[in-house]
């Protein structure tokens, strides 16, 4: 799929989506960790019925995955946020729409009506903006917000400062350049509503200078009460990077944290969720949900880690790949992949259920 979304999309586009902050260190480790996971299978047990559902903040997800918020997705493949949403309708699984969303809180509701829909907020310097998001997002049914908090400022991405990608596209000569490799996309791109951020306004430059000139770096674990006061379903915190902060989120009484370095665009060589995640889950795991991303690229790592305690996981790139690879049926396929994966891999170990995997039966390689 990864491969696919190269050939259909710009250079600037894949990059964006695919790359990570500075020398990429984070990114790479956080993948790598998955390919130091080692299962213990378990034999002779009846795994003819399996169960791939999980509870995630008190609903049932059909899956044990959600669809991360991911920014700008109209420019990854013009179908964008409706078209990941109503794959995750199908599937019974849970979509976040991202402050940075292309598609407005309203429209997704409508265009979806049925899926579970999160709001991933990220808090402007203009508190009020947040407060109005909040509002719009409860208007429109959304039951859950995800408060991102590794974006004090913006990651420094060297891939869209080489590649010149600006918000919106602008139209020069390398642009007009990568028009005729991939007339498709653009011809798409300029006949459908204009790329513009939702919910917000854009002024020009990269995503990482527009994350720095809006966003509010001098939020604190103090919020948390300000969120609740204007928030009343499910608060999940993500971008947790350090047990103290789990600690202190969970002291706070926030129903959920995501383990999370941003899928490594934001702090780079920061440290690898997969590798904070035991001793997390072991610390606040019986006060607080703990969810983890970055770097799942496959069925098995999604088992890797549920078996080392998180109770869910959320995809990003996983699921963007396909959309650029095949719109909306790039994405099922995705869904489809990942299924096919977990549920195998679950019947390799011995288990009918995602609740039946233990810490036991995994363990990461030394490097
Ligand atoms: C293209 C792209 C855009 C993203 N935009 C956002 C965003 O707007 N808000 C947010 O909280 N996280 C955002 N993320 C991070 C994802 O929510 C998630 O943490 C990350 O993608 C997980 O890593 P993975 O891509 O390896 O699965 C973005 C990730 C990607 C790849």
């Amino acid at each position: 799929m990864r491969e696919m979304a190269r050939r259909s999309t710009p250079k600037s586009v894949f990059d964006y989506t695919d790359g990570g902050s500075m020398s990429e260190s984070s990114l790479d480790r956080s993948r790598d960790a998955y390919r130091r996971v080692e299962f213990t299978p378990r034999i002779m047990r009846n795994v003819a019925d399996v169960d791939l559902s999980t509870t995630i903040l008190g609903k049932t997800n059909a899956l044990p995955f959600v669809f991360a918020p991911t920014g700008f997705t109209r420019m990854m493949h013009h179908a964008g946020e409706p078209a990941v949403a109503a794959v995750a309708e199908r599937a019974g699984i849970a979509y976040a729409l991202s402050t940075l969303g292309t598609t407005s809180i309203e429209g997704l509701a409508t265009a979806t009506p049925e899926v579970r829909r999160w709001f991933q907020l990220y808090v402007s310097r203009d508190r009020s903006q947040a407060v109005e998001l909040m509002r719009r997002a409860k208007e429109s049914g959304y039951d859950s917000l995800i408060l991102t908090v590794d974006t004090a400022v913006g990651g420094i991405r060297w891939r869209e400062v080489r590649n010149g990608l600006t918000i919106p596209p602008q139209l020069t000569l390398r642009t007009i350049l990568d028009m005729s490799r991939h007339p498709k996309w653009w011809a798409n791109v300029l006949t459908t509503e204009p790329l513009t951020f939702a919910s917000l306004s854009t002024t020009g430059g990269t995503v990482g200078d527009l994350l720095t000139r809006v966003f509010d770096p001098g939020i604190t674990s103090e919020d948390i009460k300000w969120i609740r006061d204007n928030w009343d379903g499910a608060v999940m915190v993500k971008g947790v990077q350090a047990l103290e902060d789990a600690q202190v989120l969970a002291d706070l009484g926030v129903d959920a944290i995501v383990l999370s370095n941003h899928g490594g665009r934001q702090i780079d060589k920061g440290n690898v969720p997969l590798e904070l995640l035991p001793s997390v889950v072991e610390a606040v795991g019986d006060r607080t949900e703990v969810y983890i991303d970055g770097g799942i690229m496959s069925g098995t790592d999604i088992v890797a880690a549920l078996a080392l305690g998180a109770t869910g996981t959320l995809v990003g790139r996983a699921y963007l790949y396909g959309l650029m690879a095949g719109g909306q049926g790039g994405v099922q396929r995705v869904v489809d992949i990942l299924s096919k994966e977990i549920k195998t891999t679950l019947q390799l170990m011995g288990v009918t259920s995602v609740d039946q995997l233990d810490p036991s039966m995994v363990r990461l390689r030394p490097y």
